[in-house]
């Protein structure tokens, strides 16, 4: 059994989810556009895993036989600009939705809906492995700079990146 608030928060959450895959989705087009394939890929595959981590947050509900209230996808915020300052945009995009994480984490506490707290433990983990992600591609561009060359590297590199659907092994 789910109460309001946390019904509520998670309701919010798929939204954020649903909107981080359009703002993968919108970075993926502009990459392909400018001819960064690599970096375009690696954008879609992000988006594909935004996707999955809102449907499971839907699927949790349904199981707790908890309403779904689906709101409507804004249309992203992002600043066309470098790869680099893309993935700057990016990494203070994903600190905030670590930020909304830590916020259930701390109602269902409050709330003692002890089921919730377990369930979104798995997402405490996946925001660690998503900003440590970003982290290191804007290393790697602020270490070996934006020139052709290591650019062209990077590109290739993200361009190798598998899609695989990857869930909470409870759900
Ligand atoms: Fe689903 Fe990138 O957080």
């Amino acid at each position: 059994m789910i109460g309001e608030n946390v019904k509520e928060i998670l309701n919010e959450q798929i939204n954020k989810e649903f909107y981080s895959a359009y703002l993968y989705l919108a970075m993926s087009g502009y990459l392909s556009e400018i001819g960064l394939y690599g970096f375009s890929r690696w954008a879609e595959i992000q988006a594909r895993e935004e996707i999955d981590h809102g449907m499971i947050v839907f699927e949790y509900l349904i199981r707790q036989n908890s309403r779904t209230e689906l709101k409507g996808v804004e249309t992203p915020k992002l600043k066309f600009g470098s790869p680099q300052e893309i993935f700057e945009q990016i990494y203070e995009h994903e600190k905030t939705i670590t930020e909304s994480i830590n916020n259930i984490a701390k109602l269902t506490e409050n709330e003692c809906d002890l089921a919730t707290r377990k369930f979104i433990d798995w997402y405490l983990d996946e925001q660690i492995e998503e900003e440590d992600n970003i982290h290191r591609i804007l290393k790697k561009m602020k270490n070996f700079g934006t020139e052709k060359a290591s650019l062209y590297l990077i590109d290739k590199e993200l361009g190798e990146r598998k899609y695989s659907a990857h869930f909470p092994t409870n759900s």
